[in-house]
């Protein structure tokens, strides 16, 4: 089975190579190679790699410069999709592409179900929600997976910028009413590939590690596994602030924790607490150091 994987420089690409199951013909390619956003590009890189099925893991992720920068974030993340589902769909390949938490407002205080309903507080969340249903509209039979939090080893993400500035500051002030669940972007590709290897699996899933956390408790945790893994010489302190004391040009949700139980039936997989991932994570770490 030959599988194509897209934003082979991202963090979720990265971590789908690595754990590429053996009995796979996998190759990956980054945006010189595919432009999602140009259809010609899509065509000619489905006649050259002949894919069985294609995993969309590119996406215009800068959630604050999408605020002034909204044709660019479309042309990836609605144009983009759209063009992989409907050359996928000419082609009978199929697909399973990456969506986000942030397609929710955040008003809910339980976990975001797959049916409830969307209301995107910003232009990044609103172009991939367009992403999504242009994908859902095109290719029905797509399996569309958003998540939340992302981090892994390669890339920039909210642990490595903790570890830059543990080591740099004297305190920090972290955010403590935002809540979600992180996720380790190895998890996230486990799940993938367990889908890869279920055919009869489409719709709509969520999938984040298990458990939940405010920014600051992230922070906090992030600091005292890195301190106990010989990341970090010393803790610093670590103060919640309100998002308000931290103003970003796009608003976040408040709370976007999302129900994965479909996609752990789907897959066979049981999420791990993020914790226990953040700790894996680190020990991966500390091995390029
Ligand atoms: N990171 C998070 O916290 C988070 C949270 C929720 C959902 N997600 C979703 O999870 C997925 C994976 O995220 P990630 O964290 O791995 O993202 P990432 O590290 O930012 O990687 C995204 C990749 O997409 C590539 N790309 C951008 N525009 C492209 C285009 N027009 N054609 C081809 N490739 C293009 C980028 O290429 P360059 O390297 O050349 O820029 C980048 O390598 C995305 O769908 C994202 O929306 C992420």
């Amino acid at each position: 089975m030959n599988v194509l994987v897209i934003g082979k420089n991202g963090q979720l690409a990265y971590e789908m190579l690595k754990s590429a199951p053996q009995n796979l013909n996998c190759v990956a390619v980054g945006r010189s190679e595919l432009d999602i956003s140009d259809l010609d590009e899509v065509n000619h890189a489905f006649t050259k790699y002949k894919p069985n099925v294609v995993i969309n893991t590119a996406a215009y992720t800068a959630v604050d410069k999408a605020e002034s920068d909204q044709e660019a974030a479309y042309a990836v993340n609605e144009l983009g999709a759209a063009n992989l589902a409907k050359i996928c769909k000419e082609h009978g390949v199929r697909l399973l592409h990456v969506s986000t938490d942030f397609v929710f407002d955040g008003n809910q205080t339980t976990p975001y179900q797959t049916d409830d309903a969307v209301n995107p507080l910003g232009v990044y969340g609103a172009s991939k929600l367009a992403g999504d249903q242009a994908v859902q509209r095109i290719l029905p039979s797509s399996v569309i997976v958003r998540t939340a939090w992302v981090y892994s080893e390669h890339g920039n993400n909210f642990v490595k910028t903790m570890l830059r500035l543990m080591a740099e500051k004297p305190q920090l002030g972290i955010v403590y009413d935002q809540v979600g669940t992180p996720t380790w972007a190895a998890g996230l590709a486990k799940w993938l590939w367990a889908v890869v290897a279920k055919p009869e699996v489409s719709g709509m899933f969520h999938w984040t590690d298990a458990g939940v956390a405010s920014w600051y408790d992230f922070a906090v945790a992030i600091q005292e596994l890195a301190i106990q893994k010989g990341l970090l010489d010393k803790a610093i302190p670590i103060r919640p602030i309100p998002a308000s004391a931290y103003p970003t040009p796009a608003k976040r949700p408040s709370f976007s924790v999302i129900d994965k139980t479909t996609a752990e039936t789907a897959s066979g997989l049981l999420a791990v607490h993020w914790r226990t991932q953040l700790s894996s994570m680190l020990d991966d770490l500390k091995k390029q150091y």
